[in-house]
């Protein structure tokens, strides 16, 4: 069976404890590893837009000895005029793994279940698990662990970004913390997926509408857009309804003394996040942008080797 990452949770605890210890690895060592020699090709397609993912996979396919083959699906087949099965037929047979950012999960698994080379998301509607491997390699070089640590997530948490906190973090042995605004919580799918995840490995899961309780002694706190792709026609209304979720200077005053700031990006300052929490001292969003390519690149060599 072909190995695909469509949701963080195709992956057990133990190996992504492996992909985060190899992505340290080849960040100190950065040319060391050429699954992709040939060089054989990845193709890497896009519904939406996208500068840190299009650029990681770009440089990190380079890097492994690959050729990236950048598809914009305004200019291909894709979703118009050919299925989602039959785009996976011709690309198995050319290209050695294939990365798809795209809106509904149900387009990815469609996609893996046509192919025989491994399918990665780079984002759908319902989850951004590869943000979450260079979130969580970024929690380790910053604390050595992650198990154990409590990370709060402000703001949208009906969205990708939460989601896959939810279920990465949990995987992680970590504590989580999600606050929004009632209405933008979790479903309680997600919830009730990411609580068994969490016991069976040692973390746990708050749901709440408090902001300050979600963020109280946390050793990390997270945020995301309130407006995401395709969320773009409610952007007024959800400007109101979130205008208590910012994390400010004095939400990151409840936090852990030595508590870091990450984004996904891109942000909205003034919005979900202020200039100076951001842009301040404990912000670690640089070395998190960075460590897509690192995590990334530890994701496709770990899936070369499980085909
Ligand atoms: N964080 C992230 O996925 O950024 P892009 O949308 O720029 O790829
Ligand atoms: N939740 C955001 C993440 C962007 C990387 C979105 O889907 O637009």
């Amino acid at each position: 069976m072909t190995r695909h990452f469509l949701k963080d949770d195709d992956i057990t605890a133990k190996e992504q404890a492996v992909i985060i210890d190899r992505a340290i690895a080849m960040k100190a060592d950065r040319f060391s590893e050429k699954p992709f020699a040939g060089p054989q090709t990845v193709a890497v397609i896009f519904d939406k837009t996208s500068t840190r993912t299009r650029v990681s996979f770009a440089v990190g396919i380079s890097d492994l000895g690959g050729v990236p083959l950048i598809i914009d699906s305004g200019v291909s087949q894709l979703g118009k005029k050919e299925s989602v099965a039959d785009t996976a037929k011709v690309l198995e047979r050319q290209v050695a793994q294939i990365v798809w950012r795209t809106y509904a999960q149900a387009g990815l698994e469609e996609m893996a279940a046509n192919s025989s080379v491994p399918v990665i998301n780079a984002l759908s509607d319902m989850w951004h698990p590869c943000q979450l491997l260079a979130d969580l390699v970024t929690i380790k070089e910053c604390f050595g662990k992650t198990a154990g640590l409590t990370l709060a997530y402000v703001g949208d948490a009906n969205n990708n970004m939460a989601n896959s906190y939810l279920v990465a973090c949990a995987l992680a042995g970590m504590n989580v913390a999600v606050s929004a605004p009632s209405g933008f919580l979790p479903s309680d799918e997600v919830v009730v997926k990411a609580k068994q995840i969490a016991e069976a490995n040692g973390g746990s899961i708050l749901i709440t509408t408090d902001p300050a309780e979600a963020v109280s002694a946390a050793d990390i706190v997270v945020t995301d857009t309130w407006v995401s792709m395709g969320m773009e026609a409610e952007a007024d209304e959800r400007k109101l309804r979130f205008k208590d979720f910012t994390v400010d200077e004095e939400l990151m005053s409840k936090a852990s003394e030595d508590a870091i700031f990450l984004h996904c990006l891109p942000a909205y300052r003034g919005l979900e996040v202020s200039a100076e929490v951001i842009d301040g001292a404990q912000s670690r969003v640089w070395q998190e942008a960075e460590n897509r390519l690192h995590a990334q690149k530890a994701l496709m060599a770990w899936l070369a080797e499980q085909n």
